[in-house]
Order: structure tokens, then sequence, then C-alpha cells
């Protein structure tokens, strides 16, 4: 069991293969204390790494200083009271509007497997073993269950705490977070993901100051701005090298990740559902479950930490579909909403002539949905645009080998819609405001069982109707009128989380009911691409900028946690309907090659230069996307950080095939030529290179290198294929 408790010392340790969590109980009283997590120690006697006896630890040896045992304590699940003048997880209110909380060891069990949480998305595993730890408080009876979860072959941990008002009385949480790791400041850097639409996913690296820092979502969804993750490095610590931590929560609505710096030069790290606007009442015998954070601790840099959480989101969170990512010809960026089913047919034709597999039908055939202003709600296919209907428009295409996508909304109502005329109050609004539109659309109030049976209804009943293979589901606007007509006064602040938990229910309805459908989340792009969404749909459209410049930055960013099976990656139109850049053809498949490689141009306007490499990209994509999506990442240069190219590499699991996708966006006056250092390969094993016929031993590629020449131009692009000998 890679879990157990030393009774003697009374601590708890949990190892993954590479690294080892202890926590401990502390006193008579049995206060529950974060001891370490890191690289694997030995389980000799760990007592050096206790500081037991150092005061304030001692805290009923020193009653007397209670206040400061509290403020500095590293508590695993911190709560508000005591003297706790850190971030706590747990907030709580009694009726009578009594703040405090002191959680104190109560029982724990060891358990082969790992239990679901319920109405969330949470990792799964057979090779697994669990510990739950019930903390109390004794006044109120509160319980706290904090799970963790370790797996055999990810360097991973999953934690979540569900709260039980085991008391009498009513009890309002006002925060309920799901992690805390509380860590000495190793001159930590702290890492954030931030951005705005069109240029999600920008890493952001700074040194950890006092105080609070982090990033956060008030928006309802996880949203382009930030992403509920932060990670902490030591400040030397390199793409390979140095110790790494991430905490990454599955979750896809408000959010809070920080990192606290206190007065002890401590860190205390949180993450969980953002306390503000929240709150949750607990009527005695209810419970509430915080979503699961996965926690990672790499000494193989940022790289180790990517790769250990893509292993752990392709083999313990996203569901089923697993593998083929089929290639696509999207319609928005070709014909956005101008189109017909002879118009769709000329796609499909395009699509069937290179072999491409899928053909989505983007927004505008539902409804009367010319533009954006109306028809969200209104499922039936618009029979002007599409006469006989999707069905027609699938069977057509299936005769020419082509599959059929489309898009959808579904948490969406437009004011102008049948749907909205017959029930307004489907709609979040505030009563007596006018109800905020952004994109000319209000959100479906999701909180309400038969709203969801409403969308659903309509949902299933499309895909029932024609041989739909794939579904985008789409969201395009943040929560603003958070209220449900359904909820009483003084549950409110419930509504943006039973929100996020409604969608989750009619995500998970839909892929048990149609398994075979491939569900791809979108969020005008990258505003929803979070653990919680991958739960439920294996692809997530990585952001509406398919530019290829702005995209290696996108990428990168995503990558750092994500594993690139789920970055939908488009060619797209040229110049760029986003950023107007014009970026050569090649080089816009190469930086889309990695992810789920698709086109979202009409094909038939591309220049006949253009049209002769799409077989070779799409012979590529068949060829080593596999290896890309199902293998290891490393990242070998960063035109985030360099300003001049890009390259990013990718070794099979058996590591026999290695492929390297290098891209110079800018050549550099007076530069020799560059070194591209491989990573990943096996130190003795021979490695052929495919177009050169050069062989080297892993070793010779590993520290030798690519040389990849000076040559001076903009946009040029080189795939590189080892294969073992
Ligand atoms: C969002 C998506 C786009 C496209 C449009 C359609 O912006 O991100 O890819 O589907 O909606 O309205």
């Amino acid at each position: 069991m890679p879990i157990s408790y030393n009774e003697q010392l009374r601590v708890f340790r949990l190892d993954t293969p590479r690294t080892t969590y202890l926590m401990g109980l502390v006193g008579s009283e049995n206060f529950l204390g974060h001891i370490y997590y890191g690289p694997t120690v030995p389980d000799d006697n760990m007592g050096y790494l206790l500081r037991l006896e150092e005061r304030p630890f001692t805290p009923d040896a020193n009653a007397g200083e209670r206040a400061s045992f509290y403020d500095c304590f590293p508590f695993e699940y911190p709560a508000w009271g005591g003297g706790n003048f850190r971030q706590p997880c747990l907030r709580l209110r009694t009726a009578q509007g009594g703040p405090n909380c002191e959680l104190f060891y109560h029982s724990h069990r060891i358990f082969s497997g790992k239990p679901g949480l319920e109405g969330l998305p949470a990792a799964y595993g057979d090779n697994c073993a669990t510990l739950e730890i019930t903390l109390r408080d004794p006044v109120l009876d509160v319980k706290i269950r904090l799970l963790y979860t370790v797996f055999e072959d990810v360097d991973a941990i999953c934690r979540s705490a569900r709260i039980e008002n085991a008391g009498g009385e009513v009890i309002n949480l006002d925060a309920a977070l799901s992690a805390c790791l509380e860590l000495d400041n190793e001159e930590f850097d702290l890492i954030t993901l931030h951005g705005s639409w069109a240029r999600e996913q920008n890493m952001d690296r700074r040194p950890l100051a006092s105080g609070k820092q982090g990033a956060f979502s008030l928006r309802g969804i996880s949203s382009h701005q930030f992403h509920p993750f932060l990670a902490l490095c030591e400040h030397t610590a390199t793409q390979e090298r140095g110790l790494v931590y991430g905490m990454n929560l599955v979750y896809s609505g408000n959010f809070l990740a920080q990192a606290e710096v206190d007065q002890f030069n401590k860190v205390r790290a949180v993450l969980g559902i953002h306390p503000d606007g929240f709150s949750w009442k607990l009527e005695p015998g209810q419970s509430f479950q915080t979503p699961e954070t996965v926690l990672v601790c790499s000494d193989a840099g940022l790289g180790g930490m990517s790769r250990a959480y893509h292993d752990f989101f392709r083999e313990h969170l996203i569901r089923g579909q697993k593998k083929h990512r089929p290639s696509l010809l999207n319609s928005w960026e070709a014909c956005y909403f101008d189109f017909d089913h002879d118009k769709l047919l000329q796609l499909g034709r395009e699509a069937a002539r290179y072999g491409i597999e899928l053909l989505v039908v983007d927004d505008g055939w539902f409804g009367k949905r010319d533009d954006e202003t109306t028809s969200l709600g209104d499922w039936q296919v618009n029979e002007k645009k599409l006469p006989g209907g999707l069905k027609r428009l699938g069977e057509e295409l299936a005769e020419m080998g082509v599959k059929l996508g489309i898009w959808m909304e579904p948490e969406m109502i437009s004011p102008d819609s049948d749907l909205y005329r017959a029930h307004p109050d489907y709609a979040m609004t505030i009563s007596g405001r006018t109800p905020t539109q952004a994109r000319s659309q209000l959100v479906l109030d999701l909180t309400r069982k038969e709203v969801r049976n409403c969308i659903y209804d309509q949902i299933s009943a499309v895909l029932r109707s024609a041989p739909i293979r794939y579904l985008k589901w789409d969201m395009n606007r943040p929560l603003i009128d958070v209220y449900s007509s359904a909820l009483p006064p003084d549950r409110q602040g419930e509504a943006a989380h039973r929100y996020v938990l409604g969608l989750y229910e009619l995500q998970g309805r839909l892929v048990d009911d149609f398994p075979d459908l491939l569900l791809e989340n979108c969020c005008s792009g990258g505003g929803r691409f979070d653990a919680g969404m991958l739960y439920y749909s294996p692809q997530i459209w990585t952001s509406d900028n398919a530019e290829a410049v702005d995209r290696l930055v996108i990428q990168e960013g995503t990558s750092l946690i994500y594993p690139l099976s789920a970055m939908e990656a488009h060619v797209a139109a040229c110049p760029s309907h986003v950023n107007g850049r014009i970026t050569p053809f090649e080089v816009r498949g190469r930086v889309s090659l990695p992810g789920c490689f698709g086109y979202e141009l009409d094909i038939d306007k591309l220049s006949p230069q253009e049209q002769t490499l799409i077989p070779e990209q799409l012979e590529e994509y068949r060829q080593y996307g596999p290896v890309f999506r199902e293998g290891d990442c490393y990242r070998l240069a960063s035109y985030r950080e360099n300003g001049t190219y890009d390259a990013i590499m990718a070794v099979s699991k058996d590591k026999k095939t290695a492929v390297v996708s290098f891209v110079q966006v800018r050549s550099r006056a007076y530069r020799r030529s560059l070194r591209l250092k491989l990573a990943g390969l096996e130190e003795t094993a021979l490695y052929r290179r495919k177009d050169t016929d050069e062989v080297r031993s892993g070793a010779g590629w590993m520290r030798g290198g690519l040389l990849m020449e000076a040559v001076q131009s903009d946009y040029l692009t080189a795939l590189t294929v080892l294969e073992r000998v």
C-alpha cells in the first residue's frame, strides 16, 4: 500500500513513484499538520522532518500562546478561528453568526481504489489507494473528510474535502476550499496562467513576495483571464531541472488559486472555489463536497511537472475516446453564418478529396440564426438553409466518407428565441434589473432541473435525428446576473456553484447516453479549458486565435498542464481573422500538428501550391500525431522566451519514435546555427534520423543535439523524426 500510518510517530505517509507526502498529528488535541512533500524520502525515521519539539508546535504545553501556534502552524486544512489569520480553507458561520471553528483529528481509514465525488468530475483508477482523514470541530460537530489518493503510475496526489454538518444547528459555509499546501519558502517563484479572449494561457513567473498573490475567477467560468492552477518552483528551476510543485483544480467555475507568504517566510498555497460571492447552507445532516485538486511535485523542472500532469489527465481523468482524434474541417472561419446545404456539401467534398475525416457545421444551422442576435435555445434545424435537415446532410456526407459534427451552445438563451418567449424565467436574471446581455444572449438557469431537462431533451433529439459523430459544446459569455428564482434568499450564494453542478450533470448525461459521440468543449476558445471540462470532453478548442505565432504561446501555456491530446488546433484562414497576421500555410500546419488537427478555412480558396501541402500535413498528422498526443513531451525551445524560435519534442512511451517540431518565427541577424538538445531518449539505444539516415545513440542526440542551420528567413519550419534502430 503506498499509504501508511506510523502509530508511534503519528505520521501519515503517502508515496507516489518518485515523491513522498507526510503529515502528522500534533499535541494531545491532535491537530493535523503538514510535514513534508517532495522527492521520495526513506521510510527509516521520519522524526528529523518533524518539528514537534519546537515552540509553538506544542500547543498544549504552551497553552498561553495558543494564538501564536495558530498563527504559524502548517495546517493540512486550515479553518478560520483560533488565531489563524492566514487564508483559511474553511470558514463557517452558525445561525447566530458565530464564525469560529477548530479542527482536530477524529479518525482515518486507508483503502484501495478511489471513490467518485458526488456531482463532480473526479479522477479514477484501479491502481491507486486512498486515505480518508476525518477532522472534527467538537463544538459544532462539523466533520471534514479529507481524501488523499495516490496512484502507482504517476506522481500526482488527488485531494478534496467533504464538509458534513453532523451537529444539530444550521451551518453556513462562507469558504470551502479544496486543498492547502504549506511549505517553507525556498526562494520560490510563483507561476500562474493569465490572458484574455484570443490570448489565453500566458505563463507568468515571478518571485513570491510577502502577502497574498495568485489567480482567480469570479466570471462563473474558469475564464480566459486566469487559470485554476498555480505552481511554485525553485527560483533556479528550468524546463528540465529543479523542484516544482503544481496545484490544479478539477473545476470549471469561480476559483481562487493563491499563495500567501507570511511573517515567518512560510508559504500557504490554497486552491478551491472562490469564497467571494459563495456561501452554502448546511442543514443538520447535510454535507458539501469540494472539487478535487491535483498536486504534482517534480524535481525534473517544469517539464517534469507537465509530463506528470499529462499522464495523469490521460490515464486518470479524461473519460472515454482516449486515442483517436479525427482530422476535421470546421465551417466557422470558412463561411461563418453564411451557408446552406450546398455550401456545406462543397466543404464536405473538399474534406473528402483530402481524406479529412469530419465536417463540423459550426454556428448557424438552427432556429433562424443568421447572426449572433437570435435563436439560442431553439435547437431545431433551419430547413430553409438545410432542406432535409442534418439527417440528409449527414447521409450525403457519409456517402463521401466524411462524418458530420455540429456546434451547439446549450447553456444559452437568446432574448429573441421561441424558448425565451415561452419561458423568460429560464434565463438567469435579477428581479427588477435589466438583464446584462453579452453577445446578445442570456444564460440559462442550469441550477433548475426543468431547465436542464428542457435543454437536454433538445440536444438528444438533435443527436438522434442524424448521424452526428461530434459535438462542439460552446459557451460564449460570463455569468453576470447570478441569481436563481428557484433558490430562497439565504441560498443565493449557492447559485454559481449549482450552475456548474448543473452543467456537469448535463454533460455527464450526454456522454453516458451517447458513448460514441466525440464531445469537444469550447468557451469562446479557451475560456473554460480546465480539468473539470476535460473529464467529459477529451478535447477542447484551445483559443479562437488560431493564428500560428500567437498560437505557439497559447499552446505552450496550455501544455504546461494539459496533454497535447486535449488541444484542438486548426489551420485557419490567412490573413488571420483575429490578428491580421500573414503566416505561411506550412507554418500554420506545423503549429497545429501536435494537437488535434483540423482546418478552419475554405480549402477551395487556397492557392494551388497551398493545396498541395494538405496531403503532406494530413499524413504527418496520421503518422506522428499519436506520438505527440500519447507520448512524453519536452519543450526544447520557447518562442515566448526567446522571441525567435520554438521547438517541441515528443517521445513515444516505448521510446521507439521521437518527433521534433521546430518553427523559426523570425530570423535573427548575424547568428550561427542552433543546437537543439533533444531529450527523453534512451541513452544507449541507437536512433536513426529519418531524413538524413544519420545514426547516433540517444545520448549522442541528447548531448550533441540537432543542428538547425542558420537560415536568414522568417517563418521556417522543420519536422525531424528519429526511429530507434
Ligand atoms: C465561439 C467559438 C468559435 C465559434 C463561434 C460561433 O466564438 O469559440 O469557435 O464556434 O463561437 O459563434
